[in-house]
């Protein structure tokens, strides 16, 4: 069924039961678990587990790279796609652990809203903010889920002072524990007032064992822990922590769940929150300054870009965010930066490490189009009426390195190996006014692209590097004023960012920028 037949209403309709976001959260705070949870809970799967080889379930591991299979980790953002009641929920795998890298932020650009998940006993950690910041730049709505209840934590209120005053956001707890963490007896929906009490099923791998209960039961069940969660219950009733549509859609306050995911407790109520709560797919701001309605012809955006998942075949997947309009397999695009036509025959859904054919796709879906050499990060693809999306920013690097080859035999395939990467956004390559051509910069967002860019170009270029490592952590941008201020500076470089020109200030740190920035006040840094 074409577009057409289909109508700009059911586009829309289509786009409306969506639901496309990310976890964040800090390597171990049960992020995996929550997403075989989730899938575990629309029944996709009919054990949790078979979506990420972790673990005991090492068994299914990737062929995607050589590395990968190495390392036992997974370098690849998954997209998982599941239904649960009339919704199509997309979940957008945020790599964490060491293969954090600017991966891991592109793929916030891809979501309409994010889960922040928190380990009950460590609130937030420094990951969890990173992409909280991410994630408050791009004005995408966070719902919290306080992960792990069912082990000995911190204190509830707590927490949400944490939330308030670290990140200054406003928690507004949907629903309240019954119990410390470790004494975890269910939960009271703060807009319902009805408890619910929440077991784990016996061996803990299928859905949780809810009853709901009244609260003169409730209180003869759990006594004190009862009168406790109902004194928390009313100081929250006088300190502004209920649910504000705006507010949250704002980004000014967070929805607040709490779980384990691990005994699939609390999973079902954050499903419903999201469906409930969590925003489909609008209309996207584009290039020209009007926005691109959902139910507009067919238009995405690249967000990732993964070469060589498949050694035998040596392909290049990328990952495309479908902005509107319906896509349909075998449909040619256009790529909006050449104006060139792009077939699209070998459309894929990303299911955990499997792929399928996909027939077609909507708003809010992500797309993996093979053999996708001429697209790059941030390419526009549409059909029909022309438009163009913005580039994808650029996120700070923290990470850098000399990188240079000792074999001059092998040094144009070097320059064109370190051009790809850089299209390809795996790493920014960044040239040294004092280092030359001849030993390219790269700068990262985690040290695990480096890796990735060295393995690629010996894998794929035949070139052997030598990568040092430079002892900065912080990047700012700057301009040709600042440059030549930076220059009568020690501890300080500036070096341009080839993909676009941009000025890059580099420091050891970010009391030696602060120093510096305190002597000169007309320096832009940002
Ligand atoms: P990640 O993807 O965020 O890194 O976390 P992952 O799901 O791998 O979970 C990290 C550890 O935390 C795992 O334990 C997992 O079982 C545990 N976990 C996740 N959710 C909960 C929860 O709600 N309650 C409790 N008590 N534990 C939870 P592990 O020992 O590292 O691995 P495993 O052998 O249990 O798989």
């Amino acid at each position: 069924m074409s577009q057409s037949v289909l109508g700009s209403a059911g586009v829309a309709a289509q786009a409306g039961r969506r639901r496309t976001f990310a976890v964040i959260s800090h390597p171990d705070a049960g992020k995996s678990t929550m997403t075989e949870a989730l899938a575990l809970h629309a029944r996709v799967i009919g054990q949790a587990g078979a979506v990420h080889g972790k673990g005991d379930r090492r068994g299914v591991v990737s062929d995607w790279m050589a590395m990968e299979q190495e390392r036992g980790i997974s370098v690849t953002s998954a997209a998982l796609q599941f239904s649960y009641r009339d919704t199509v929920i997309n979940l957008l795998d945020t790599p964490g652990h060491a293969d954090f890298s600017e991966d891991t932020y592109r793929v916030l650009t891809a979501v309409d809203s994010a889960v922040m998940l928190l380990d009950a006993a460590k609130g937030l950690e420094p990951q969890t903010l990173k992409l909280f910041e991410v994630c408050r730049q791009r004005g995408i709505p966070v719902m919290t889920f306080i992960n792990k209840w069912d082990r000995p934590g911190l204190d509830a209120l707590a927490l949400m002072d944490e939330i308030e005053q670290r990140i200054g956001l406003r928690p507004t707890p949907l629903t309240w524990p019954v119990g410390i963490a470790g004494h975890f007896h269910g939960v009271v929906d703060r807009r319902t007032g009805v408890f619910t009490r929440m077991q784990r099923s016996p061996g803990g791998a299928d859905l949780a064992i809810e009853e709901e209960m009244s609260a003169a039961e409730a209180a003869q069940q759990f006594g004190g822990d009862w009168d406790t969660a109902n004194e928390e219950l009313e100081l929250l009733a006088l300190s502004e922590a209920d649910y504000d549509e705006k507010d949250f859609l704002a980004g000014r306050s967070t929805p607040v769940l709490f779980g384990a995911a691990v005994a699939n407790l609390g999973v079902r109520q954050l499903l419903n929150v999201l469906l409930e709560l969590a925003p489909a797919p609008s209309a996207r701001p584009t290039v020209s300054g009007t926005d691109r309605p959902v139910d507009g012809t067919f238009s995405g955006f690249v967000f990732k870009i993964q070469a060589n998942m498949n050694r035998t075949h040596r392909d290049q997947l990328a990952f495309v965010r479908v902005c509107s309009g319906r896509f349909e397999r075998g449909m040619v695009v256009t790529h909006a930066g050449t104006g060139k036509p792009f077939t699209t025959k070998y459309a894929q859904q990303m299911f955990g490490q499997g792929r399928d054919t996909i027939d077609e796709a909507f708003p809010g879906d992500v797309i993996g189009l093979v053999n996708a050499t001429a697209l790059g990060i941030g390419d526009t693809l549409y059909a029909g009426d022309a438009v163009q999306f913005p580039p994808l920013p650029s996120f700070p690097p923290e990470h850098f390195a000399v990188v240079r080859t000792s074999d001059t035999s092998t040094f144009k395939r070097f320059r064109r190996g370190i051009e790809q990467l850089d299209g390809e956004g795996v790493v920014q390559v960044l040239r040294s006014e004092q280092r030359g051509d001849q030993a390219p910069v790269f700068a990262a967002v985690g040290p695990m692209q480096f890796e990735v860019a060295t393995h690629r170009l010996e894998a794929e270029f035949g070139v052997k590097v030598q990568l040092d490592r430079l002892p900065y952590e912080v990047a700012a941008r700057t301009d040709a004023a600042g440059r030549e201020i930076l220059r009568t500076e020690a501890n300080v470089e500036v070096m341009t960012r080839v993909r676009d020109g941009a000025l890059l200030a580099v420091f050891p740190h970010k009391w030696r920028m602060r120093t510096i920035a305190g002597r000169h006040p007309e320096l832009r840094l940002d």
